[in-house]
């Protein structure tokens, strides 16, 4: 008899299954494999490879500068660490908005070096055809509407999105044409509560969260922020888990002291 012991995997129908029965999906993002390994033992469903490794891993300012490489290097580490989560990769600025034939290619790019389980990318009407085409390979796809961070220069604010008619009244037609299109999911940024919860109402498929209140299908966190890795982020929307900031840095004063003193390393710790 064998002692293995199946993982049931999350995948994109399973993400369906559980907004049909009401049960909420926890998302985390994740850019390499020690984190991964340890987000999967405690059961997240999705991790998502987010651009915004551009920020808290390249320390870049802005999601723009990431490169299509970049991302495939950070998602073949996630990968290779999970044993139960769906993983999805961000297709970063520049690899998918030329056109459709482009999005395909940078998402096949991703499928086939980094092994991932679906793509990810931002936008409604601007984007569909490209959603359409990735679909066409087989690849699952995930929109992205509301604040979305690819397009901060057209905004020139990260501030909460549809709050006025006309782009509200335009979010939720592009949350409908990206169903339609046949995304599995949809992540929406940064819009009032309401609107949220109506977008959820609207679709059959789940709505994942971010600045986007309770009543959606699921929520998302980017891991650096929950975590308190980042100090100097603090939207209402965050709840911070620890305080890794604070701890880290002390350890590694314990860590220069101990060496300094010669405390470290003691009799035990030497051959
Ligand atoms: O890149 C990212 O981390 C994201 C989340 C904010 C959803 O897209």
């Amino acid at each position: 008899m064998s002692t293995y012991k199946e993982v049931k995997k999350v995948t994109t129908h399973t993400l369906i299954e559980m907004k049909m029965r009401g049960e909420k999906i926890s998302m985390l993002t994740a850019y390499d494999y020690s984190m991964a390994k340890i987000f999967d033992a405690a059961k997240i469903d999705v991790l998502l490879v987010g651009d915004s490794a551009s920020n808290v891993m390249h320390g870049h300012e802005t999601t723009l500068p990431i490169t299509l490489d970049q991302m495939i290097s950070h998602a073949s580490s996630v990968i290779k660490a999970i044993s139960r989560a769906l993983v999805v990769v961000d297709l970063p600025f520049g690899s998918y908005q030329g056109n459709s034939k482009e999005a395909l290619v940078s998402s096949i790019r991703i499928m086939k070096e980094a092994e991932a389980h679906a793509v990810k990318l931002e936008g409604g009407e601007e984007v569909v055809d490209s959603v359409k085409r990735i679909l066409t390979a087989g690849i699952p796809v995930m929109g992205h509407l509301g604040l979305t961070p690819q397009s901060i220069y057209k905004f020139g604010t990260y501030e909460v999105r549809a709050k006025e008619g006309a782009e509200a009244a335009k979010l939720l037609y592009d949350a409908r044409l990206l169903e339609e299109a046949g995304c599995f999911a949809i992540v929406l940024e940064k819009i009032p509560s309401s609107l949220a919860s109506e977008v959820a109402r609207m679709v059959k498929i789940p709505i994942i969260g971010i600045g986007a209140g309770p009543d959606v299908d699921g929520q998302v966190l980017v891991s650096h922020d929950m975590l308190g890795i980042n100090k100097d982020f603090s939207p209402k929307f965050l709840r911070r888990y620890l305080n890794l900031y604070d701890e880290i840095k002390q350890a590694v004063e314990r860590y220069v002291a101990d060496v300094k003193s010669v405390d470290f390393p003691n009799k035990k710790e030497q051959y």
